[in-house]
């Protein structure tokens, strides 16, 4: 089946109103572009506003980076999907490795945010679940076994039916923010599980999962990495943050 590339910018805590309207420039230009790969951009939430200012961005979809479990309520801080989707997000982030370190997204949480997020009857949302492990799992070959284990835990109460409405997106916590890039071989070999993961759960309806590669992508490696069988494109952080190198990296997926 042939999957749509998609590339996702993740700019965590950075960005301003002025970058909101620089990339959004610069991928008006590209119409031709996002005519062939999908692209969404995830700023910090308070930015979304900014994006749905500009008349383009239905041809660019936006995101956000995490979201609370719950409906509503007394949860200060947090963000609600119904929120994040008056805000013009159809994307949300899940189980980021910065967010299951830093901030309390354990296993039971990121199962309950896919829950929240594909069960959100409004509109279709898509959940990006982030799987990978860290450089001793992969020094102790545990690769394959921490993977499995995250995609086991968030997509626990996932139909067939909804795979239309979930991307997977693999990040080696080394490589992120390192500057040390999986290497394509690397990539493919973790891509290539998660896939034959999906089909043994899900039979073909895995096939139209879309399967990201995310940890230091730069213009200059992601033609080799988005080449790989299934590598569909990429989760992009720091590189996001530069218009015309994303630019370069979205058109690298096409
Ligand atoms: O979510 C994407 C991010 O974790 C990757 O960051 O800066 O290594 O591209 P970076």
């Amino acid at each position: 089946m042939q999957r749509q590339p998609l590339v996702i910018g993740n700019w965590k805590m950075n960005g301003s109103r002025q970058l909101v309207q620089q990339l959004a420039t610069t991928l008006r230009d590209a119409s031709e572009m996002l005519g062939v790969v999908k692209v969404a951009v995830c700023p910090p939430a308070i930015l979304l506003p900014a994006w749905q200012q500009e008349v383009f961005y239905d041809q660019v979809h936006l995101g956000a980076q995490d979201v609370n479990e719950h409906a509503a309520g007394a949860h200060t801080g947090e963000h609600s999907l119904d929120l994040l989707v008056e805000a013009g997000a159809d994307y949300v982030l899940v189980g980021h490795s910065e967010r299951r370190q830093h901030y309390g997204d354990t296993e039971q949480r990121i199962q309950a945010k896919v829950d929240a997020i594909l069960g959100h009857t409004e509109q279709k949302l898509t959940a990006v679940v982030c799987v990978g492990e860290h450089e001793q799992d992969r020094e102790a070959g545990h690769t394959m076994q921490v993977v499995q284990g995250q995609l086991e835990h968030a997509l626990a109460n996932v139909s067939a039916a909804q795979l239309m409405q979930v991307v997977i997106a693999y990040e080696p916590v080394w490589a992120i923010g390192t500057g040390k890039t999986a290497s394509p071989a690397q990539a493919q070999e973790v891509h290539a599980f998660i896939r034959q993961w999906l089909q043994q759960r899900y039979d073909a309806a895995a096939a139209s999962v879309p399967l990201l590669y995310g940890g230091s992508v730069k213009a200059e490696n992601a033609e080799t990495l988005f080449a790989e069988a299934d590598i569909d494109g990429g989760l992009i952080g720091g590189a996001s943050l530069e218009p015309q190198g994303f630019l370069a990296i979205c058109r690298a997926a096409q």
